[in-house]
């Protein structure tokens, strides 16, 4: 792995640098209504989603939710409520019993094979357990996405040393993913999901079984990224965390979604 101490990508390079969450809602036209300021559509929309697994466990009811594009939206609830089975709806990982799912103007319901494999890549996607290889270095878990898109060798260079910095690892760029705490760990799966531009970032729990220093720390990295133009859908159990940001939160409480702040 050559070394990642490159120069600012232009994908990154307008971007603040500044993690005050203080300024994130700055860019956040809400998250109400089909269209988003402007009149655009809604970069993530649910009309009348209903999920049902097998044996008649409900995921989820009736949801209908809109996201701007540039949006950021907390999604809280309790254990089994249905969080995790929004986001998977969202990124085709499950597939709606009733009502329809569009991301990017994209019917993922109806997304299969290649075509579902090519939606899957240009989304940024940070699971809860991380996922990382654990016999490549931070830098190669990151590139892997890049690699694998057959982004040029030069090209991958140039996107790491930023998104390094962006989530403060640019110093553990050699290490090993067993040698990183959890919340290093987790900032590595956001690097990763990141460094590709996604226009749409789906976290499950980016904050979950961090302690509050490393919480936050994540949750600044989402609200710049934001602040960057990445629409953000996050799931989350921390309340105090959610608290303390400006931008719209909804509640999932046995398959049905309410609204807590818009
Ligand atoms: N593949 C599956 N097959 C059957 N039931 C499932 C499946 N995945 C989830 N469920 C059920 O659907 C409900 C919602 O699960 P989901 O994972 O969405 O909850 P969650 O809100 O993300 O919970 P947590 O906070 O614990 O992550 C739960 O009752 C769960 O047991
Ligand atoms: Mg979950």
């Amino acid at each position: 792995m050559p070394s990642t101490t490159l120069s600012r990508p232009s994908h990154f390079s307008t971007a603040q640098t500044s993690c005050d969450p203080s300024v994130s809602g700055a860019t956040v036209s809400g998250t109400r209504g089909a269209e988003a300021a402007g009149g655009a559509p809604a970069l993530v929309s649910l009309q009348g989603v209903t999920k049902h697994y097998k044996a008649g466990v409900q995921g989820l009811v009736n949801v209908s939710l809109d996201i701007p594009k540039g949006g950021f939206l907390w999604i809280t609830g309790p254990s089994g409520s249905g969080k995790t089975t929004l986001l998977k709806l969202l990124y085709g990982a499950e597939r709606s019993t009733q009502g329809v799912v569009m991301v990017q103007q994209q019917d993922v319901g109806k997304l299969k094979g290649d075509r579902l494999s090519h939606f899957r890549r240009q989304l940024g996607i940070v699971f809860q357990d991380y996922k990382l290889i654990p016999n490549r270095t931070v830098a190669e878990n990151i590139a892997f996405v890049l690699w694998a898109q057959g982004v040029a060798p030069e090209e991958v260079q140039r996107r790491l040393a930023p998104t390094l910095r962006l989530v403060g690892l640019s110093h553990k760029a050699d290490a090993f993913p067993h040698h990183l705490s959890g919340g290093e760990q987790q900032r590595v799966s956001i690097a990763r999901a990141i460094v590709a531009t996604p226009p749409l970032l789906i976290a499950d729990e980016p904050t979950g079984n961090l302690d509050p220093d490393n919480a936050r720390q994540v949750m600044r990295i989402l609200h710049q990224l934001n602040r960057m133009g990445v629409t953000v859908v996050t799931t989350t159990h921390n309340e105090t965390l959610v608290k303390e940001s400006p931008h719209p939160m909804v509640h999932i409480a046995e398959g049905q979604l309410s609204w807590l702040r818009r």
